[in-house]
């Protein structure tokens, strides 16, 4: 080693990713193969900036995607990505017209404005509703009270929906109409977060307001606590990912559909896409198994052709001639990751895919040359695994770690004592009958007798409201770019330094030879 520099002697030891990886070949590497080495480093973690572009309209404040899973990705879980700085891909398991009717809800929410109010009848006993926070787990107990027609009667106080008054009845309890507080829709409407928060204000000791229309029908609430949380987004570092409407950003996933004879079926797709443009989405997603394919290389040249100017994501693929044929076709973002998935069984069943890091090193260096970017898609299960993707991806796709989310459409379930959340495969026989056996290249016919799944169906272990966990995930990603003196993503692409880690290395990689008393949430959701 004497004579030679700390660089040369950093690079020998722990190489840059174009020496690391061709030394490993013909091994494929994943995650838990790799450690990356730390860095000089002069930046704060919680400065370090995660903003990316992934096409040249669409800009997000985290580099982190909720999969188009039909156990992950619905408005819900959009909403919220979209308020933490990221990305849900609706998933396509449901009618086009509902997909499109999904996206519209992500694209007209008003932050702190709740929609839907979940409400209760006034013939219902308090113990009805007690037994239906408890099924489905609401962390709040004020119900709007109303009639088979919507008609406000009153506002039932989480003060009194309690075990000792099970037997007493709603009408009882609640607060009659003539003493809640609702003002009309159209009152509100030009400013309804300044008019929610000057209310709130003047009306001391208040915490919910219902919005009516001019029928007296419920149809919107605000609580106090959402407003002051919106006040809260000024001050963040990361904020909100919008669209220049200031609307949250949205996108959904399609597949390359057929028709009868087996020609791609233009019109549906075309009209599809047609509505959700028309909404306003912000990125069209052509997902399937295998991306390097005639059918997805053909319904992106439409899209292409079509929508000019949308941002498209397609895949998945795993090899530089796939990216390059996507680039080609017109994608700008391209979804990398074969079989790596927690639910997946395509190498089992296949006996096809790629150890997802070395997958992403070689579509990142065929993405730079077309000038596309890349999403690591699958197999993430902690936050060093998104630092260890994003020293070679633009972006990460997760779908196990958020599926156990309060915000996550999967059911929940009760095991002795504990909540969790149905996780499935899209490739699992259930899912794909339910529409997703395209992304498979089956018909949904086959899905239910010919076809071999390639996932299965799970369970995740509840792990509460999605701000916590991408709190966690942020954190840690930001810890990693802290080791590696990176200011942003970019950098930490051009400081990472790699090596391999033996299985010892991974035994001490993980906590070892004590008792764990507390794990931290993403041991735990593992
Ligand atoms: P994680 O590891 O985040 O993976 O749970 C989510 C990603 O897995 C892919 N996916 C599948 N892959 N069979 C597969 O081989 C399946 O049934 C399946 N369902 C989802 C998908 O890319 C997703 O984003």
């Amino acid at each position: 080693m004497r004579g030679r520099s700390p660089m040369e002697v950093l690079s020998t030891f722990f190489p840059a990713a174009e020496s690391f990886f061709h030394a490993n070949l013909p091994m494929g590497l994943t995650f838990d193969d790799i450690s990356l080495a730390t860095r000089y480093s002069d930046i704060l973690p919680r400065d370090a900036n995660l903003a990316v572009s992934l096409s040249p309209s669409l800009h997000l404040q985290i580099p982190i995607l909720s999969a188009d899973m039909d156990t992950v990705t619905e408005s819900a879980m959009a909403i919220r990505m979209a308020l933490n700085g990221g990305l849900g891909l609706i998933h396509y398991n449901m009618s086009d017209d509902a997909q499109v009717k999904e996206v519209a809800r992500v694209k007209n929410h008003i932050h702190g404005f709740i929609r839907e109010p979940i409400t209760v009848a006034a013939d219902q006993k308090i113990g009805d509703v007690l037994n239906r926070i408890t099924r489905k787990n609401f962390r709040f107990s004020t119900f709007p009270v109303v009639d088979e027609s919507g008609h406000l009667l009153g506002l039932l106080p989480g003060s009194c929906v309690k075990e000792r008054y099970r037997e007493r009845s709603v009408r009882e309890a609640m607060t009659p109409r003539t003493g809640v507080y609702a003002v009309q829709q159209s009152t509100i409407k030009n400013n309804p977060i300044e008019a929610a928060d000057h209310f709130f204000t003047e009306n001391i000791g208040i915490n919910k307001l219902l919005i009516v229309d001019e029928n007296d029908r419920l149809c919107g609430l605000f609580t106090l606590s959402d407003i002051e949380r919106i006040e809260d987004e000024a001050t963040r570092i990361v904020k909100p990912a919008r669209d220049e409407r200031f609307r949250l950003m949205c996108g959904a996933a399609i597949a390359s559909h057929r028709k009868a004879d087996g020609t791609l079926d233009a019109d549906r797709i075309v009209e599809h896409v047609g509505g959700l443009v028309d909404e306003g989405v912000d990125a069209v997603a052509v997902s399937t198994a295998h991306g390097f394919s005639q059918g997805v290389g053909d319904s992106v040249r439409l899209l292409r052709e079509q929508f000019p100017d949308l941002t498209l994501i397609a895949g998945n693929v795993t090899s530089a001639e796939g990216v390059e044929f996507l680039a080609a076709a017109g994608a700008n973002t391209i979804k990398v990751g074969q079989g790596p998935g927690s639910i997946c069984t395509t190498r089992i069943v296949a006996g096809v895919g790629i150890p997802q890091m070395t997958a992403l090193y070689v579509t990142s260096r065929a993405a730079a040359k077309h000038g596309v970017t890349i999403l690591a898609d699958g197999g993430i299960t902690k936050s060093g695994d998104i630092v260890k993707a994003l020293t070679l991806a633009d972006g990460v796709i997760c779908g196990g770690l958020l599926a156990g989310c309060d915000e996550a459409p999967g059911r929940i379930m009760e095991i002795n004592g504990k909540t969790y959340k149905q996780y499935r495969g899209m490739g699992s026989r259930d899912a794909m009958k339910e529409g997703s056996a395209a992304r498979y290249g089956h018909d949904k016919k086959d899905a239910i007798s010919k076809a071999a799944p390639e996932g299965i169906e799970a369970l995740k272990e509840s792990v509460g409201p999605l701000d916590d966990v991408l709190r966690e995930l942020i954190g840690g990603i930001q810890s990693g770019m802290g080791y590696l003196g990176a200011g942003d993503l970019p950098t930490l692409r051009t400081n990472a330094h790699y090596i391999r880690v033996s299985p010892a290395g991974q035994k001490e990689a993980a906590p070892h030879d004590v008792i764990t008393v507390k794990a931290s949430t993403s041991q735990a959701s593992e």
